[in-house]
């Protein structure tokens, strides 16, 4: 039985696991608290963290009905992220741990997100190909064990999430942006404003969505304040379409370069209605079978940092207490 603790951003996380399945995963967003300001500010984020953490981690244990005796180890985020945040994870959870003289597990929050497909029901076994495009990564990983992933191609700037949350901003829409675009672009035209779909012809796997930014301020800045908001949700369309545009002409490059069995989606814009259907065809094209977690699995959760964990060797008490976070 493990419990995990996640603190690496924005989101107070605690959740208890049972080979690979879930008895609980409370997640306590600060959403509400950094939306005035348009996006993360770390310090709050940090103060945020301590607020919650132990109310969280109680509210885990009770929700799963399991006690401190029924945990075998302690799994905790080390980075990377916000250093503030996952100092709070991290500490809470050394203390926990060492009191109770438990064991414990350091994860890699992007390996969590790969593991979120090893968890009950249809657990994805590996080797598989993980497109993973959250508000702080975008990568192309190639899973061949349980333990870690092969980095295929990255971001050269921004992340797919960061774009997002940066267009909606422009847009004058709240914090996340991906959701907030996701909902009003089911209402615009995708094929209204001509945003470049950046690096598609590009070789290679890596990302780039800084320019596609800069392409919404143009369009933006060539309109009347008026016409802005009067075609807000054609331009969040068009926007959506060419990050997600993006995503997919990569993800088809690596199918098409590498033999992969089987694909998954991970990190917050995974949870995209319109990312996860054209990955869904791509993939029916491909004859390759497609891995959607749950939407809740996608964000950043820590069933995710459990599920990765279960494969790592545990480092006993007292060995772990010099841990630092690896931001
Ligand atoms: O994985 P995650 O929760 O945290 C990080 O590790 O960064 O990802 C958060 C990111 C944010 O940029 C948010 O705007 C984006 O995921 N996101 C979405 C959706 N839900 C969250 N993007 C597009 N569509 C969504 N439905
Ligand atoms: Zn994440």
């Amino acid at each position: 039985m493990i419990l995990a603790i996640e603190t690496s951003c924005d989101d107070t996380c605690a959740a208890v696991v049972e080979d690979g399945r879930i008895q609980a995963n409370v997640v306590s967003s600060q959403a509400a608290s950094h939306a005035r300001f348009g996006g993360i500010v770390p310090e709050v984020a940090s103060r945020h963290h301590l607020e919650l953490i132990n109310p969280v981690v109680d509210a885990a244990l009770a929700e799963s009905g399991v006690t401190w005796s029924d945990l075998d180890v302690i799994a905790v985020t080390r980075g990377p992220g916000l250093v503030g945040a996952l100092l709070v994870g991290v500490s809470s959870a050394k203390a926990l741990a060492a009191a109770k003289r438990l064991p414990m597990v350091g994860v890699d929050h992007l390996h969590g997100h790969v593991a979120a497909s090893f968890l009950d029901p249809d657990p994805l076994e590996p080797p598989f190909l993980c497109l993973i495009a959250s508000g702080g990564h975008t990568l192309l990983a190639g899973v061949n064990d349980h333990q870690g992933f092969e980095r295929l191609g990255q971001t050269l700037d921004d992340a797919a999430g960061e774009a997002l949350d940066k267009g909606a901003r422009l847009l004058g829409l709240g914090y996340p942006g991906g959701p907030a675009i996701e909902e009003l672009a089911k209402s615009g035209d995708p094929g209204s404003f001509e945003l470049p779909v950046a690096m598609a012809r590009e070789p290679g796997l890596d990302f780039s969505f800084s320019g596609l930014k800069t392409a919404l301020l143009y369009a933006v800045r060539e309109l009347s304040d008026g016409a802005v908001k009067a075609r807000r949700a054609d331009l969040a369309a068009s926007f959506q379409a060419a990050v997600v545009g993006q995503l997919l002409a990569k993800l088809r490059r690596a199918l098409d370069s590498g033999a992969w069995p089987a694909v998954a989606l991970g990190g917050g814009v995974a949870a995209n209605g319109p990312f996860r259907d054209g990955a869904s065809r791509l993939c029916a094209e491909y004859r390759i079978p497609l891995k959607l977690v749950p939407r809740e699995l996608c964000t950043d959760n820590a069933a995710m940092i459990a599920a990765a964990a279960a494969h790592l060797d545990p480092v006993p008490y007292p060995s772990y207490l010099d841990w630092d976070v690896q931001a």
